[in-house]
């Protein structure tokens, strides 16, 4: 069933007393407002993700990480599995992020394998997909976005492409402070439910969150969230900040 989401990505900040008083900060300012509609999530780096799911039992969120292994176990040093983030309550994780795709070279077909690790667990993906700067001047952001789609989710059977979330984010718009219009962003976000309608059928693309991410903040994100087919955002640098973050999620 299509949600309202609205997702805190973390990235690699702050220690971990300040991870315990921002998520604080949150439970606080959440239990101020009526949120029913919307579903929050909040993905910090992975050390804390026990302190937040702790915190969600009592608490209005939910908790996602920013990554997990394409392998299930073993001998991988370094990698957290899928298996492991359940255990530790976490219902959803971010996949394909750009900045995974630039730094850590990530492909679509790890993206892929990252996406069946985690429905396997019942964790939802998040999966990301975006242009660059120089693909949108040169006019090619809708086959780029067609392949990580593609690439990326449309080996997956009918039942579980409806377990997934997913995420435009195009990486000019990432930490830039540049954000798309609201035209901008929903032109991509059709284009997407269009892609989905075409290989499955129109229900199911109905049925799909995708959210807006990239310079998202408590300024722009009615705006962006009254767009009929962005179904909320993934928030980055303002999800730092408890008051832009759950005034973010009250923008619906
Ligand atoms: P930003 O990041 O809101 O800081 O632009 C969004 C993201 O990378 O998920």
């Amino acid at each position: 069933m299509r949600r309202n989401i609205v997702a805190g990505n973390w990235k690699m900040n702050l220690k971990f007393s300040q991870a315990d008083e921002l998520i604080s900060e949150i439970a606080q300012e959440l239990s101020e407002y009526d949120l029913t509609d919307v579903d929050i999530i909040l993905c910090p780096p992975f050390p804390y993700l026990e302190l937040a799911s702790d915190a969600s039992e009592s608490s209005d969120f939910f908790v996602g990480s920013q990554n997990v292994s394409s392998f299930e176990k073993g001998a991988y040093t370094g990698e957290i599995s899928a298996k492991m983030l359940a255990s530790l309550q976490v219902d959803y994780c971010i996949v394909g992020h750009s900045e995974r795709r630039k730094y850590f070279l990530e492909t679509n077909k790890d993206v892929a394998e990252k996406v069946n690790r985690l429905l396997e667990e019942n964790i939802t993906p998040i999966v990301c997909v975006g242009e660059s700067l120089e693909e949108r001047e040169q006019g090619e952001y809708f086959s780029v976005i067609k392949t990580q789609i593609t690439e990326g989710l449309f080996h997956l059977h009918s039942d579980k492409i409806e377990q997934i979330i997913i995420a435009y984010e195009p990486v000019w718009a990432i930490g830039t402070g540049k954000t798309a219009t609201a035209e901008q962003a929903q032109e991509i976000h059709s284009f997407i439910r269009g892609l989905i309608a075409e290989h499955y059928n129109k229900k199911i693309a109905d049925n799909i969150s995708i959210l807006y991410g990239g310079s998202c903040n408590a300024e722009n994100a009615t705006e962006l969230f009254a767009m009929p087919d962005v179904d909320g955002g993934l928030i980055g640098g303002a999800s730092l900040k408890a008051q832009d973050f759950v005034t973010i999620a009250n923008s619906f």
